[in-house]
Parts: C-alpha cells; sequence; structure tokens
C-alpha cells in the first residue's frame, strides 16, 4: 500500500518512512528540500534496502501535487512538509501560513479529487499555548502564542470542518511533544541548518565542539531544579506512533487528535546530564535569562494514544541521547556539510 509522505526527506517524515517501510507500507516521498536534501533518499536505501519514490515538489503547488496522486495513487497521506521555526514565523508569518495553511488547502483538495481519504498530520502541542495544568490532555483548551502555533491550531480546525463536509475522510492529527535523537544506524538524523534552535541538537553539537557551550535558558522557573521542563520523544516512538494510529484508525472516519510524549518531562540540566553520560564528555553550560515565550514546563498525557492504538513510548532520555550522539559523531556537520555554518 502506497503512502504519500510529504516532508519525507526531513527530521521526521524520514524517520516514519522507516517505519512505514518496515510495517509493509511503501512510502512515496513528496519534499522540497526547503530544509532537506537528497541524499537522505540514499541514508534510507542504505537502512530500508530499497528505493523510495521520490517527487521534487512543493505541497503550495497543485499540479505536481495533481500529477504525483494520479501517478502514484496513495491510500493516504502522512503529511509531515512544514515550516518549524517559532522565531522564524513571527518575523515572515505570511510565509508560515502559505507553507503550512496554503499546503494544506491544496493537499486536502487533491485528495478529495483522488478520492484519498486518510490523512495523518503533524501537529504539535504548542496548540496547548500556555499549560493550565499539567500533564496536558487532548481536552485541555487549545491557543497558540506565535503564528507558527496558530498555523497548527488553524490546520486542525481545517481538516475537522473537511473531515464534516466530507464524511468518508478520516484526518488524525499526532500532536508531538518535543523529538529528539535519531535512528539506531546513524545514518538519518536531526540536521538543522544554521544554529540549532532545539535544545538537543544544540547540546550534540556542544558535545562534538561546533558550539563552546549551551546556554541554559533560565534557571528560575518553578520546576525541581529550576531550568525548563519538557517532554522529550525518541523520534522513532514519534515514527512507531504514526504507523500504529494509522493501522488502528484505517477505515474509520472523522478528525480526532492525539497526544505523542512519554508522559514524562524531563529538565534542561537532565538532558545535558543524560547526554553527557551517553556521550562520555563533559558538556559545557552557562546560566542565562529565560528565553522569551518558554513555558516553564510541559508534558503529555499520552493514554488516549495507548487506549486507542495501544502506543506508548518505548526510549527513556538517555536513548535519545546515545541515538543523536552516534547520529552526530558520524556525521558531525551534517550530510551536507555546506548546510554548516
Ligand atoms: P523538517 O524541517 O526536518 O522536515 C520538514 C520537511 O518538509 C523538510 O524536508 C522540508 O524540505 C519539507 N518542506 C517544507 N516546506 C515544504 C513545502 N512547502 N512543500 C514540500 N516540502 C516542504 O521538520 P520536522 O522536524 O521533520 O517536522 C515535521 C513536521 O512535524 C512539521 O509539520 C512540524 O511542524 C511538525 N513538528 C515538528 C516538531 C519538532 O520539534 N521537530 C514538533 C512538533 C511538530
Ligand atoms: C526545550 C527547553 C528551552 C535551547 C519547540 C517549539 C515547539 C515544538 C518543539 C514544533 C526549553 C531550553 C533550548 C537552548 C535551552 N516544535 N533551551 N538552551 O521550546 O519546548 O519547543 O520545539 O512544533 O513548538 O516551541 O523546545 O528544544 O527549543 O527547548 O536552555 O539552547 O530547552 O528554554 O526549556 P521547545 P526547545
Amino acid at each position: 500500500m502506497k503512502i504519500l509522505v510529504t516532508g519525507g526527506l526531513g527530521y521526521i517524515g524520514s524517520h516514519c518512512c522507516v517505519a512505514l517501510h518496515q510495517a509493509g507500507f511503501q512510502p512515496v516521498i513528496f519534499d522540497n528540500l526547503s530544509n532537506s536534501t537528497v541524499r537522505v533518499l540514499d541514508q534510507l536505501e542504505a537502512i530500508c534496502g530499497t528505493r523510495f519514490a521520490f517527487i521534487e515538489g512543493d505541497v503550495r503547488d497543485h499540479l505536481v501535487l495533481a500529477h504525483t496522486f494520479k501517478q502514484h495513487q496513495p491510500a493516504a497521506v502522512f503529511h509531515f512538509a512544514a515550516l518549524k521555526a517559532v522565531g522564524e514565523s513571527v518575523a515572515e508569518p505570511l510565509r508560515y501560513y502559505q507553507h503550512n495553511l496554503v499546503g494544506l488547502l491544496n493537499l486536502l483538495q487533491q485528495m478529495q479529487q483522488a478520492a484519498c481519504q486518510q490523512i495523518i498530520f503533524s501537529s504539535s502541542a504548542t496548540v496547548y499555548g500556555v499549560p493550565e495544568c499539567l500533564p496536558l490532555t487532548e481536552q485541555h483548551p487549545l491557543s497558540a502564542t506565535s503564528p507558527y502555533g496558530w498555523t497548527k491550531l488553524m490546520a486542525e480546525q481545517i481538516l475537522q470542518d473537511q473531515c464534516r463536509a466530507q464524511p468518508e475522510l478520516l484526518a488524525v492529527a499526532l500532536r508531538y511533544f518535543n523529538p529528539a535523537g535519531a535512528h539506531s544506524s546513524g545514518l538519518i538524523g536531526e540536521d538543522p541548518r544554521g544554529i540549532p534552535n532545539n535544545l538537543m541538537p544544540y547540546v550534540a553539537q556542544t558535545a562534538v565542539g561546533r558550539r563552546p557551550f549551551v546556554s541554559v535558558f533560565g534557571n528560575d522557573y518553578p520546576t525541581p531544579d529550576g531550568t525548563g521542563v519538557r517532554d522529550y520523544i525518541h523520534v522513532m516512538d514519534l515514527a512507531a506512533g504514526h504507523v500504529a494510529a494509522f493501522q488502528h484508525l484505517c477505515g474509520q472516519t472523522g478528525f480526532e487528535a492525539f497526544n505523542l510524549g512519554t508522559g514524562k518531562g524531563d529538565s534542561v540540566l537532565q538532558l545535558i546530564a543524560a547526554f553527557s553520560k551517553a556521550a562520555a564528555v563533559e558538556i559545557p553550560y552557562q546560566l542565562r535569562a529565560r528565553r522569551p515565550g518558554d513555558v516553564a514546563a510541559s508534558y503529555a498525557d499520552a493514554t488516549k494514544a495507548k487506549a486507542r492504538f495501544g502506543w506508548q513510548a518505548r526510549y527513556t532520555l538517555v536513548d535519545m541521547a546515545a541515538d543523536c550522539w552516534h547520529w552526530q559523531t558520524k556525521y558531525p556537520h551534517g550530510l551536507e556539510p555546506s548546510h554548516d555554518d
């Protein structure tokens, strides 16, 4: 069964392609390479022993999407393609709405025309805004604190509305907490361009000597050690969550949202300590002021995903650090060193 994987050469999409292949599906990758490289296809071939179909295209381009649906007739779409940098979305909101919402609208239109009736959508815990209570259940009120967050919230609304209008459609929004780690082969992983925004890739680049130290943003939060607490989830656990959701919900209809997290929060200092242990290197850090817009703590109640499709996270923070380190030491400057800064 063919699955169209938009953004399939990116961080989470590429790991999902491995999980899809292992589960017997045929990923068809659609990506505009704006935040990835075609070298990921070679890496996927090395892991899976088969070369996946690849279309270089943009989800904002309905002609190339229409052609892709006609050529491959996928049974479902896993939609990862989007822009994802929160700060950048504040500076360039129109670009974010274009990629993340116009892209989704095009995709849904093409799916309807091609009678493709199942979509798994990459949502984010950012749709919960500032947590009012923890752990975050799917019933927590939704809000957004950045244009990026609004694109995810609006995308979920669009999916709900389209499910009402197209009763045979299944739309599943998976709300990721903080993805981290890499495939155990070390052949694919998170390959950020420029200075990483996220904590684990920043720590990894510090461990490998590309950055002098980690800035710890705030140590005066109401958390056990004063630093921010997050629910880090292994990217292969996320990938397994997508496959489990699709396998169990396939054939059903309507919109539903699920958290994908471990249910456990770890602090910035705990992550640095876990990484230091996994890499067996000292990781220098300096305490800095809070980063504007950050919340003290965020972690999931992940019981709904377990109840509905039997999924729960398996990997620990040390596993994530070890796999990230394996990838980082194999490719210290990423797959395309020209992306390095
Ligand atoms: P990524 O940037 O590594 O992957 C996204 C891929 O989509 C890239 O390969 C990029 O080239 C491609 N792409 C971007 N715009 C496109 C367009 N208009 N048309 C076609 N391809 C396009 O990001 P990721 O971390 O793998 O994130 C995947 C999805 O998960 C995104 O929707 C993101 O918002 C969501 N998400 C990510 C995180 C995270 O922390 N990484 C957390 C929650 C949700
Ligand atoms: C984690 C913790 C920082 C970097 C972001 C998006 C969210 C989602 C996942 C897409 C926080 C601290 C960080 C550093 C630090 N993405 N930190 N030094 O902010 O929880 O979530 O990525 O949907 O929408 O907002 O992740 O990895 O940036 O930060 O001290 O150099 O690490 O303050 O406490 P965040 P993060």
